[in-house]
């Protein structure tokens, strides 16, 4: 089991014990349990996800950190996202927007929007009639602003500077959040999912695309081969920034993917939660309601 998972599921069970010893019936206690989780998720906990960094020797916060990163590649994002998944990234990011066509969402925000991809193919998805993306990286949103003038999106689609994990919107505000390989990158990953849930309107919906590792034995070798040499390469060569695509690998491997990640939904309190694996597992949307 992933650490941040096991984290979530270790406190469940120390609770459950706690109560059990206390001879206190079972029914009075599930709301109790979910808040305590629910408040130690929030406040306290820093999971092993949350420490994984571009440069282990910086001094700067993870924050800091991924913001400068992602404003030093921002010029080749786009570009390495197509070269180095062949352009099936178009098709991820196509399925998660998918999973709101149901809804049929009016108001969207997009966290970690980057360079407004999922904001701008959402435009024709599923036709809202604002979508506001958010990023802690300028120089992403300065690409993604000449991408969105370049389509004439501007009276639909805004991006603004803010952090995942003080969203600067009143509760209630949206009808579905999308967050696509934003979550792996959040300082604090559960402190980013309750402050999006905060912001959803009941009946929302949160959609999450974020990579994952295959388990098919044979892709997984071929996997670490491209993850550990090909990527940090190439990343290398068109970017001049190796650490940014070592600093992918790291984070994937230690991301709380697939049922991990539904349970931490879970105890934050989303429900109808589901997991999709995409590509034999390479990639997964996860999605959860308020
Ligand atoms: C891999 S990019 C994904 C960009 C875009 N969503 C896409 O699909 O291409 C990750 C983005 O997450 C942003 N990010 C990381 N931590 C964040 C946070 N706490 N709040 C908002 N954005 C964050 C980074 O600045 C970066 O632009």
């Amino acid at each position: 089991m992933e650490e941040g998972g096991s984290q979530v599921s270790f406190l469940s069970s120390a609770l459950s014990l706690g109560i059990k010893m206390l001879n206190i019936p079972k029914s009075s206690t599930t709301g109790f349990k979910k808040n305590v989780i629910l408040y130690i998720c929030t406040t306290m906990t820093k999971f092993a996800h949350d420490n994984i960094v571009p440069s282990k020797d910086s001094l700067l916060s993870k924050k800091e950190q991924v913001a400068g990163m992602f404003d030093s590649i921002a010029g080749r994002y786009d570009f390495l996202n197509r070269f180095l998944s062949g352009g099936i990234d178009l098709w991820w990011r196509k399925k998660a927007i998918r999973q709101l066509k149901k809804l049929n969402p009016k108001k969207i925000l997009d966290v970690a929007t980057g360079t407004a991809d999922v904001a701008i193919m959402s435009t024709d998805i599923l036709h809202p009639e604002k979508i506001t993306g958010i990023d802690i990286s300028d120089g992403m949103l300065d690409i993604g602003r000449k991408k969105i003038k370049k389509l004439g999106l501007e009276s639909t689609i805004e991006l603004l500077n803010g952090d995942s994990a003080a969203i600067k919107f009143n509760d209630n505000s949206f009808d579905a959040v999308t967050v696509a390989f934003g979550v792996r990158n959040f300082e604090h990953l559960e402190k980013g999912l309750s402050e999006i849930k905060r912001v959803l309107k009941p009946g929302g919906k949160l959609v999450v695309l974020e990579f994952s590792k295959p388990k098919t034995a044979g892709i997984t070798q071929l996997y670490n081969v491209y993850m550990n040499l090909v990527a940090p390469n190439v990343g290398k060569f068109f970017s001049n920034n190796r650490t940014a695509y070592k600093y992918l690998d790291e984070s994937i491997k230690k991301f709380p993917e697939g049922k991990n990640f539904t349970l931490i939904l879970d105890n934050l309190g989303y429900t109808n939660t589901y997991c999709k694996p995409l590509s034999l597992g390479i990639c997964s949307i996860y999605c959860g309601e308020k």
